[in-house]
């Protein structure tokens, strides 16, 4: 009897156990698809900021090539050893280009080599055993001097140098190749007059024969390796801020960024000078990358562009200068002008400019940004005129507009208020926050309106300290919070048409805004932990929808757990993301239901031991995606979700 009553009492505190901590379910629906989701749903987000085109992405390895800095011997240094007896000044007399008036000319006579060494973009990678194409503009002043290119290591080693000779009396370019002896991201590089004699220098570039696709003066390979890895589904470019300028002569304008690049005139970056406690004063805009540039990557990697254009307002952080209302044509006829430059017949006046760039066919051009981070009836009124023109004649553009800074001040709700009466197309959203508002606003979109404007996430990111504060890293926290937020956006499909992490690339030595998606120095790069997030649901994004229900939460977890779910017509797979955010690892139940048979898939798990963790370059895989088989024998299966994590499960179904 005392037996009885033992077992009596321990089922019945089991069941109140089982009662208080029901089993974690996840149910997906799997024979009920919901929302398309957009092929280019997840993106990538491009800016000339923290050294990511210049000193970054375009592969240049001379830093002020034309000498056209304000202060035209910027990264250059004299090399002028106490027995070389002559001179090195900057002219502009009878230049090679008139766009690119300043050039040194070295006169010598001969007592020891004498010229200029460049410091690259804070020193330059060279890689032993890679060819490193040097080129140069000269014209041979007085005797038959010759120049010596060199490249010494950051200690002074030679790596390897070459020569040139018989210079002509007019401008010419001469070429050689390098090859260094050794591996050195901190590099420079040397032309030096040996011999007695003068002669004018411009344009003086070294590239490596190795760009990306091997494209002569072209992309860092690696660079776009890493981006093309993360399978961006558009690429939105040139920016940011960089779009704006601070006053409106310093905006980007597309149209100076294509043709010879010596004839693209030279810009200072905005970031050079926008936080005075990083600043750059070195940065400047080449434009070597410009917006042929733009357009041939994203055709390479797939991603559908996305260019962002001035509407006739400088950054509303600085100046604020506006283009009057009635003086706008010209920044609409831009617009305009691009769309023909990317989709326009070659017989078009733009077609035609892009057949002579070298690609006739069309970019397939769909998106076009109107103004950045603009918010403000100067921005409705903007939008209007653009909007007018652009739809007029190409009602077959869907065109981003702007609602400021902020995710949900006055500003921001203004603009949705004015651009959901306009019928605007998508709006670009920007979220700039702690880690713990991405957690508490994976539901933002849960009930937004489905008649309304789409939305673009056009530029998010967790900060691990606060926005623009030097001391944010890209720790896990802050990809895991990213994840959970993602999840939202992947729900809400529908409404959410795209999305993009900003900024994408900083150089270590010479950033001026962090946290940032991946992190570069001369030679390598380094994926984040929010890299591998943006990957991973990029590389399983699935065409539509699935309903998700959670169920057993409790506790911590009721808040932060997040689920989402997809299925990829083209495989027949169901792709289910899952965050735990909590700090117990859970094994909940999933459900598949709707589905008659399980083919066996994987498990993907993003984990690390603390929030705090990064990837540094001295351990670059320490927080990166673990793939695992996964063959449960029927719909209804466990997974353990790691305390902290961001989990996929990907598994072929017959529904
Ligand atoms: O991503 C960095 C900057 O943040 C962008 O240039 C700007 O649009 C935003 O304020």
């Amino acid at each position: 009897m005392r037996a009885m009553k033992s077992s009596i009492a321990l089922l019945a505190f089991l069941a109140t156990g089982l009662a208080a901590f029901p089993a974690v379910s996840v149910k997906v629906d799997v024979g009920h698809p919901g929302a398309a989701v957009n092929p280019a749903m997840w993106g990538a987000f491009f800016e000339d900021i923290n050294f990511g085109a210049d000193g970054g992405l375009y592969a240049e390895l001379v830093k002020n090539r034309g000498f056209e800095f304000p202060e035209p011997l910027m990264g250059w240094a004299k090399m002028n050893p106490s027995l070389a007896r002559g001179d090195v000044s900057v002219r502009t007399d009878a230049p090679f280009n008139a766009a690119n008036p300043h050039y040194v000319r070295i006169q010598s006579e001969g007592t020891a080599p004498l010229g200029l060494s460049n410091e690259g973009f804070r020193g330059i990678g060279l890689r032993q055993g890679e060819s490193y194409e040097f080129s140069v503009r000269i014209r041979g002043v007085a005797g038959t001097p010759k120049l010596s290119v060199r490249l010494y290591g950051g200690d002074g080693t030679l790596l390897d140098s070459a020569e040139l000779k018989n210079f002509t009396h007019d401008w010419q370019q001469y070429t050689a190749t390098l090859q260094p002896g050794d591996t050195d991201p901190k590099s420079r590089l040397a032309v030096l007059l040996d011999g007695a004699g003068t002669v004018d220098l411009d344009f003086v570039s070294l590239f490596p024969a190795h760009t990306w696709k091997n494209r002569a003066g072209g992309l860092r390979a690696d660079l776009v390796q890493a981006l093309a890895d993360s399978h961006p589904g558009f690429l939105r470019f040139p920016g940011g801020c960089v779009v704006e300028g601070s006053v409106l002569a310093r905006r980007y304008q597309w149209k100076k960024t294509i043709g010879p690049v010596e004839e693209r005139p030279l810009l200072i970056n905005r970031w050079s000078y926008e936080f005075l406690h990083r600043p750059a004063p070195d940065y400047f805009q080449s434009f070597g990358l410009g917006f042929l540039e733009y357009f041939q990557l994203c055709e390479d990697i797939g991603a559908q562009p996305l260019p962002i254009l001035n509407c006739g307002m400088a950054c509303q952080f600085n100046s604020g200068e506006l283009c009057p209302l009635d003086a706008l044509e010209p920044y609409i006829q831009d617009a305009l002008d691009l769309i023909e430059f990317a989709n326009g017949p070659v017989t078009s006046e733009w077609g035609a400019k892009r057949a002579a760039l070298g690609h006739p066919a069309p970019f397939n051009l769909k998106l076009l940004g109107v103004g950045n981070e603009q918010w403000g009836p100067e921005y409705i009124a903007r939008y209007i005129r653009f909007a007018e023109a652009l739809k007029a004649k190409h009602p077959e553009i869907s065109l981003i507009s702007a609602a400021g800074p902020s995710p949900a001040d006055d500003n921001f709700k203004f603009a949705w208020e004015k651009l959901r009466a306009l019928h605007a197309d998508i709006i670009d959203e920007h979220c700039y926050d702690k880690p713990e508002w991405f957690l508490d606003h994976a539901h933002r979109y849960d009930a937004y309106d489905r008649n309304g404007p789409k939305v673009f996430m056009g530029e998010y990111a967790a900060q691990s300290v606060g926005v623009v504060s030097v001391k944010n890293r890209n720790d896990f926290g802050c990809a895991l919070a990213e994840a959970a937020f993602m999840t939202g956006l992947e729900r809400n499909a529908d409404v959410v048409r795209m999305a993009s992490y900003a900024p994408l690339f900083a150089h270590v030595d010479a950033w001026q805004w962090t946290p940032d998606l991946i992190w570069t120095d001369n030679l390598r790069t380094l994926p984040t932990p929010s890299y591998h997030v943006q990957s991973l649901f990029a590389r399983n994004r699935g065409d539509q929808v699935l309903p998700v229900t959670l169920g057993g939460l409790t506790g911590e977890a009721a808040k932060r757990v997040y689920a989402s779910s997809t299925f990829d017509t083209a495989t027949n797979e169901v792709i289910l993301k899952l965050v735990n955010a909590t700090a117990q690892p859970l094994t909940p139940t999933i459900d598949l239901t709707g589905t008659r048979e399980l083919k066996p898939g994987t498990l993907i798990v993003l984990h690390a031991d603390n929030l705090a963790e990064v990837n540094s370059f001295e351990a670059p895989n320490l927080i990166a995606p673990r793939e695992t088989p996964l063959a449960p024998t029927g719909p209804t299966f466990n997974v353990t979700l790691p305390a902290n994590s961001f989990t996929i499960v990907r598994l072929g179904v017959v529904r």
